[in-house]
């Protein structure tokens, strides 16, 4: 159903979880993937797995947090492909800790990779995008920026900060058709969840209407909508994609 044939998109934290999954998606459905995280090994690997399924992608490694970095390969990109149509600000960490036990260190790192990182790229698209007058900025929040989680102060700010950032660049840059929008998952099965021990995972099991886990794919499935045509009158909101874990 949907189709995003010549359009271009840059894909952070794409070298596994839900980024990975984002990319793969994007190919699928003919876009030409930007594959950007740190590590250039792991991006190789998913653009190698995107053009054996004949997809498009190709590898731009970059740490987010890094201004000049992202905007130099945001213009690089622009340069190359011709255009930069989607971005989609996914990559995030956690450095989880009660806030007495909270450094600075663990503060910053957090908020420079989760908001500065997604603050970084949209400032270096919303140039390239308002001169196309078309553009899909999606930034992947949680529902932890939402309802807030005991020892996550950080990531909870981080992640309730780019629900605010979405809805002022929506209202910015909505005259120029440039959407704005967030994806708020729940618990979803990728890396950054496979660390927790098993009587954490059943109890937020327990809590999930739906009865399971999320997987990549049911993010990569919102992600895809929300860059569509078919999404045009959508700009400013977050989707909550969580098993039915927080309603509100
Ligand atoms: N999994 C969940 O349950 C869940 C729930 C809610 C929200 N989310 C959010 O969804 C997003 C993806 O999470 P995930 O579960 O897929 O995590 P993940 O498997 O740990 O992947 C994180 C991705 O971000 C990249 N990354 C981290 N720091 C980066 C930096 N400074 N610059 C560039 N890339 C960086 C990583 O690649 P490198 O290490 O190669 O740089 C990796 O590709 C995150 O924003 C996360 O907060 C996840």
């Amino acid at each position: 159903m949907f189709d995003l044939s010549n359009k271009v998109a840059v894909v952070t934290g794409a070298s596994r979880g839900i980024g990975k999954s984002i990319a793969k998606a994007y190919a699928r459905t003919n876009a030409h993937v930007v594959c950007v995280s740190r590590t250039e090994k792991a991006l190789t690997a998913v653009v190698e797995e995107i053009k054996k399924e004949n997809g498009s992608a190709s590898v731009s490694a970059c740490d987010v947090s890094d201004p000049e970095t992202f905007n130099n390969l945001i213009k690089d990109t622009g340069v190359t492909h011709g255009s930069v149509d989607i971005l989609i600000n996914n990559a995030g960490i956690t450095r989880d800790r009660l806030i007495m036990r909270m450094s600075e260190d663990d503060w910053n790192t957090v908020i420079d990779t989760n908001l500065k990182g997604a603050f970084n790229g949209i400032k270096a698209v919303t140039r390239i995008m308002m001169k196309q007058r078309f553009g899909r900025i999606i930034n992947i929040s949680s529902i932890v920026g939402l309802v807030g989680n005991a020892g996550q102060a950080n990531y909870a700010s981080a992640k309730a900060g780019l629900i605010g950032l979405t809805k002022a660049t929506a209202k910015e840059l909505a005259s120029r058709n440039i959407t704005v929008n967030c994806i708020a998952p729940g618990y979803i099965a990728t890396d950054m969840t496979n660390q927790m021990d098993d009587q954490t995972k059943d109890s937020l099991i327990s809590q999930i209407p739906l009865g399971h886990i999320g997987s990549p794919d049911d993010i990569a499935a919102t992600a895809l909508f929300l860059a569509s045509d078919e999404a045009g009158y959508i700009t400013g909101q977050t989707i909550t994609v969580d098993g039915g874990m927080v309603m509100i």
